[in-house]
Order: structure tokens, then sequence, then C-alpha cells
């Protein structure tokens, strides 16, 4: 029965999914590197998709500070349009920064004109409604950076992690529906509830910030079906809920219905579990491999994606994908542009996160033996362990972590690229 829910609900993405109908014909994508190292890790991870024999057409879009400061938008309309036509994007990394240093940074001329900066992935994710965002935490055999705890007899464990977060990606506490000194209607409004009027009716309005967590049904039927069909597709025994409803009542306990109706009538196969933001973040080191698909509102969905990334290696590791109903797909690292690595001479980050970000992709556009050929290079890379960059070596970043031994980022692509078979 779960099977056939989970045929009929790919068919529905894959519907909207765009088709490589001509598999001859070159798909074209849309490459946004972005800031700092987001363009550094794109290009290598553009070059291992190429040597795997993935060809496609790129398309180079802008996004960023760059744009920001000469025009006043970080994500130009013809970025926007780039991908409305092309769908698929490979997205490095941006730079954001508070609102009093971008007007600072903005260009002279376009100075004291109205622009307000914001950062250009939320608004990429609110512009395509790229509600479903899926981050892997998976470890590689041999990884230096691998969790480990201690067992029985002093022993040491180490517990293979693999866990998939989807998080509600444009919703929640990140949804900026959001208000410091409240107008009369937002303050008249929230006057109406009783635990507001108990316990805040003494703040003067003009020392009240207010920041709300919307969810809507739609959006969280969408992110939680997704995780069952995840779990069901994959072979994944649970799905836990990883939300705070005994005191969230209505945002986190409307998920948990949702899931508890959804599981018994849809999925009875999957297990579904429960744990509390708190409380999953004191688990994870205890007993990380019980997890496999976690379900989480945006801010939650975040905090346990990166705390998860933390037991596989952290950011050089973690990797991302989001999707819209309609079938767009942005692939991205969960890390940032690193401005501080950004103009090494030799460029120390690790590309990891965005080849893996990369392969999310091949898998979604249906060129999963690709993806799968990319992953068990850096399987051999790393189990192999002669090629580590710097934070695989546990050291702090500076340009002479070459010369401790550490690989550079090509030299960690081609070391990946050397592997494939
Ligand atoms: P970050 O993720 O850029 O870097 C934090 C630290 O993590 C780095 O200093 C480095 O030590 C390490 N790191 C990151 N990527 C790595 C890699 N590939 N290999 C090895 N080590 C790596 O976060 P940070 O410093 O908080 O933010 C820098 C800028 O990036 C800010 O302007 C921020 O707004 C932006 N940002 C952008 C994101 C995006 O584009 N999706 C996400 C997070 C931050
Ligand atoms: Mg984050």
């Amino acid at each position: 029965m779960s099977l056939f829910l989970s045929v009929k609900y790919f068919k529905f993405t894959d519907k909207h999914k765009p088709q490589n109908k001509h598999k001859m014909t070159k798909r074209t994508i849309v490459a946004l590197p972005g800031d700092g190292i987001g363009a550094i890790v794109l290009k290598e991870a553009i070059r291992v998709l190429d040597a795997a024999g993935y060809k496609a057409d790129y398309v180079y879009g802008d996004i960023g500070w760059d744009f920001w400061c000469k025009e006043g938008n970080p994500l130009p309309q013809r970025t926007i349009d780039l991908i409305a036509k092309h769908k698929i994007a490979l997205f490095g990394a941006i730079t954001s920064k508070p609102k009093d240093d971008a007007a600072n940074e903005l260009a002279n001329e376009l100075q004291g004109k109205g622009y307000v900066y914001s950062s250009p992935i939320v608004t990429l994710r609110q512009h395509f409604n790229l509600d479903i965002c899926v981050r892997p935490c998976r470890s590689y055999k041999g990884n230096p950076l691998n969790f480990v705890r201690r067992g029985k007899n002093n022993t040491i464990d180490e517990p293979f992690v693999d866990v998939v977060i989807f998080r509600q990606n444009t919703e929640g506490l990140y949804g900026g529906v959001e208000w410091t000194n409240p107008p009369a209607q937002v303050y008249d409004a929230l006057m109406t509830h009783p635990k507001f009027r108990d316990n805040f009716a003494w703040c003067p309005r003009e020392e009240l910030a207010v920041s709300t967590r919307i969810f809507t049904y739609k959006y969280t039927e969408r992110i939680v079906r997704a995780a069952f069909e995840h779990a069901v597709k994959y072979g994944y025994k649970s799905v836990t809920v990883c939300e705070k409803p005994n005191v969230i009542r209505e945002t986190s306990g409307m998920m948990w219905k949702i899931a508890k109706e959804m599981q018994k009538k849809d999925f009875p196969g999957i297990k579904l579990n429960n744990t509390n933001i708190d409380a999953q973040m004191m688990w994870l080191t205890k007993n990380p491999e019980d997890y496999g698909v976690i379900v989480a509102g945006n801010m939650f969905g975040d905090i346990a994606s990166d705390a998860f990334a933390g037991l596989i290696g952290g950011l050089g590791f973690a990797c991302s994908a989001q999707f819209s109903a309609d079938g767009i797909g942005v692939f991205e690292p969960t890390h940032g542009s690193a401005p501080k690595y950004a103009d090494y001479k030799v460029s120390i980050v690790n590309p990891i996160a965005m080849i893996e970000s990369a392969c999310m992709m091949l898998d979604y556009i249906d060129e999963k033996p690709t993806a799968q050929k990319i992953r068990n290079a850096i399987a051999e890379v790393i189990e192999e362990g002669k090629v580590k960059t710097y934070d695989m070596m546990k050291l702090s970043g500076c340009q002479e972590v070459i010369e401790k031994g550490a690989a550079s980022t090509t030299q960690m692509a081609d070391a990946i690229i050397a592997k494939l078979k």
C-alpha cells in the first residue's frame, strides 16, 4: 500500500520535473557561483561532474554581494529568469552582511534611494517557493572527523550516521513576518489573546519585538509527506518529527498531528517517532544511529541539520537540495562564503559539500549512476586517507596548511576525479 502511494507521489513530482527527453541533448544548468569560496567550490564540482561523464551546458547567473553593491539587488531579475527557464541551479554561497554594513557598501550613486538589502538565498527560496529542503548527513568510512563516543568498557565506538533531514524551507520563524514596535492592528490582535494580555500587556508597544511562526497545513503536509516518501523509497525504517508540540502547541502540534494521521493512513510500514528539538540535540550524540529520516519546521530543521552535520565532518561535508512543487531544484552546500578563505592564492577549503550537492542534483535529474560513481570516488579517497583538506587534518585554516600536508581544494577534486570508475 505504502509503496503504491510512494510511486504515486513521485509521479506527481516527476511530472513537473524538467525531463531530459533526449539524453543525447545536453541539459542547461544555471551555475550560481555567488561570493567567496562559493565560486571556488562550484568550479571544482563542475570539473568533477564533467570528469564523471555528465556533460551539461552551464549558464552563469549573477547573485551575491557584488550585485548588491553595484546594482542595489543581490538577486537581479535576469538571474531569476534564468532559473525559471532552466529549472535546475547549482549554487555556491553568498555573503550577507547586517543592514547598516549593506547600506554603507552600496555604490555612491545608489545611496539614499531606498534600496534595502535582503539575503538573495532567502529571496530565491520564497520567489520559487522552494519549500522542501533535504539535507543528508551520512558518515564516510575512515573520515577522521566522524563522531566517536565512549562505549562499554572504555571502548571507542564510531556509530554509523545515516540521517536525512527534511526541513520546511519557506515558513515558520524564517518567514519574515515580524515587527519591532508592531502597528496598532497587530498589537490589538495580539491583545485578544489571553496569554498576551496576561504576560505581555505591561510592555510598551515600542519596546516589543515580534517574530511570527506561521505553519500552513498545505506546506506542512508536503514536507511530512516528502519525508515519508523518502523513507519508503530509500529503505529508512523511521520518520522522526523533531519539533516541540508539548509547548508550541499550534504549529509543532499541527505537524505532529499531520504526521500521525499520515503514518496511520498511508505509511503503516514506517515507524513514526516524536522528539523535541532540545532533547534531540542531546540524543544525537548518544544514539545517532537510531535516526533515519527527520522532519521539522524551518528553524528546527536548520538546527537539526547543522547538528547532525557536525557528526559527519561539519561544513566541508554538509550538502543540501531545495525543491518546489513545480520542479525547480536548487542544490548548494550548507556552508557560506567563508570570506576569510576567499582570496587565498591556493584555496584550502573542502569541496566535498559542494560536490555532494552536485550529486543530489544528479539524483534529481535521473542521473543516479553518475551520482553514485562520484560518491564511490569520494568514499575511496576518504577511506584511503592520503588526501585530506585542512579540516580533515583538524588544522586551523591558514595558507600554511598546504606546507603541513593538507590538500588544496583543487587537489581534493583531482583525487576524486582520479578515483572515478
Ligand atoms: P561559513 O559557512 O561561510 O564559514 C564558517 C567557517 O566554516 C569557515 O570560516 C570555515 O572555518 C568553515 N568552512 C566553511 N566552509 C568550509 C569548507 N568548504 N571547507 C572547510 N571549512 C569550511 O559561515 P560564516 O563565516 O558564518 O559566514 C560567512 C558568510 O557566508 C556570511 O556573509 C554569511 O551570511 C554567509 N552565509 C551564506 C550561506 C549561503 O550562501 N547559503 C550560508 C551560511 C552563511
Ligand atoms: Mg544553517
